[in-house]
């Protein structure tokens, strides 16, 4: 096992000097801070993606101290579009603690790490390796599926017990040099050859060692998790647009589905329209228009929105201002947080608005 672990981190050393990715811009100044936000930008969304995310968060939080004073808002705000924003929202908070309790710097220690909101054993790994050279194994998606099929690993991956054996293989095989490299190397490898469909074995400089490939098992592993059926929700969500064409928004609360961000009221059924702006603002909308179904999938439900546009006349005084809602001018818009949709559906309406007044 140790010559065998000695040769595949030397095999993908070599391979990584060529052909893996050495100009992302968190590999430039790979300091703690910078490797830890980029790793969780990561988790759970591609390197593409992150790359138009990544140096304008740097600009407004260049370091810790820094992303630790900002407001809540500010910091979902540089992540509206990332999703999983309970990420942004753990960043935030385990910034605050490293301030209280670590002086601003980053521990070093994995336990220390893991006790940090948002940090795992592969990301803490992730941080030790890539910015402070410590020989410390990781464990994400990438490096699950590598490691599956170079040991033939059968089953779900994910099971416990695929899980620990998968930690000891990645414990043996990651070497004291270069770590940092190796890290990155064997991330690249399950990015860009070892990939979930149609890995590129021929190109591969681990194929002579990699026992799915001699067995002819590279496309059942990793097996697929054992499938659960997803419930589905459904939600009315109300566009209210005021005299001046601002559109009503609520703060949805920090725990649950898009928690900490804005979005727009929700009603059970569009029924109930008319009898919710009554109560709001005493008055009845003079019109309203129920848009088609749009769906939503999160990590434990589908989700189906009927959004309901709803037009309140001049009369109609402002009201609900406060820390919960929000008056939002498309025309100049607050630095909030605003999910995904939300942000689709106000640009909807944005143009909408614009296309009415050049009709004028
Ligand atoms: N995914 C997780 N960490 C990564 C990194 N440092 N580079 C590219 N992809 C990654
Ligand atoms: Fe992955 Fe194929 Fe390389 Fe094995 S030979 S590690 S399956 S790309």
């Amino acid at each position: 096992m140790n010559n065998f672990s000695n040769k595949l981190s030397e095999l993908l050393l070599v391979w990584w000097d060529k052909y893996g990715r050495h100009d992302l811009p968190w590999q430039k100044n790979p300091v703690p801070y910078r490797v830890w936000v980029s790793e969780i930008m990561l988790q759970q969304t591609q390197v593409a993606t992150v790359e138009g995310y990544f140096d304008r968060f740097m600009r407004s939080f260049p370091d810790v101290a820094a992303l630790a004073k900002a407001e809540q808002d500010d910091v979902l705000h540089h992540w509206s579009g990332l999703g999983y924003y309970s990420r942004a929202r753990n960043l935030h908070k385990a910034a605050r603690k490293i301030v209280a309790e670590h002086a601003g710097i980053l521990p070093e220690s994995l336990e220390e790490l893991v006790a940090l909101p948002g940090i795992g054993p592969s990301t803490a790994g992730a941080i030790l390796s890539l910015s402070m050279h410590k020989r410390q194994p990781i464990l994400d998606g990438n490096v699950k599926r590598v490691m599956a099929r170079v040991f033939c690993v059968e089953g779900w991956p994910g099971s416990t017990a695929n899980m620990k054996y998968l930690w000891e293989l990645v414990e043996q095989c990651t070497p004291v040099s270069r770590v940092d490299h190796y890290t990155q190397a064997i991330m690249d490898l399950g990015a860009t050859l070892c990939t979930r469909s149609r890995p590129r074995c021929t190109d591969c400089p681990l194929q002579s060692n990699c026992q799915a490939y001699a067995k002819n098992l590279v496309t059942q592993i990793p097996a697929s998790k054992p499938k659960k059926v997803k419930p589905r929700r459904s939600t009315v969500m109300l566009m209210v647009v005021n005299h001046d064409g601002e559109i009503l928004l609520k703060k949805r609360p920090s725990a649950g589905i898009w928690g900490g961000l804005w979005s727009f009221p929700e009603l059970e059924s569009s029924n109930e329209v008319t009898s919710w702006c009554q109560q709001q603002f005493a008055h009845i909308p003079e019109q309203s228009q129920v848009w088609p179904v749009i769906a939503h999938s999160f990590s434990h439900f589908d989700l189906d929105m009927t959004p309901v546009e709803v037009y309140l006349s001049k009369t109609t005084t402002k009201v609900m201002d406060g820390d919960q809602w929000l008056w939002y001018n498309t025309r100049s818009p607050a630095g909030v947080g605003l999910a995904a949709p939300v942000a689709k559906l106000l640009n909807v309406m944005a143009e909408k608005a614009l296309d009415a007044r050049s009709g004028e």
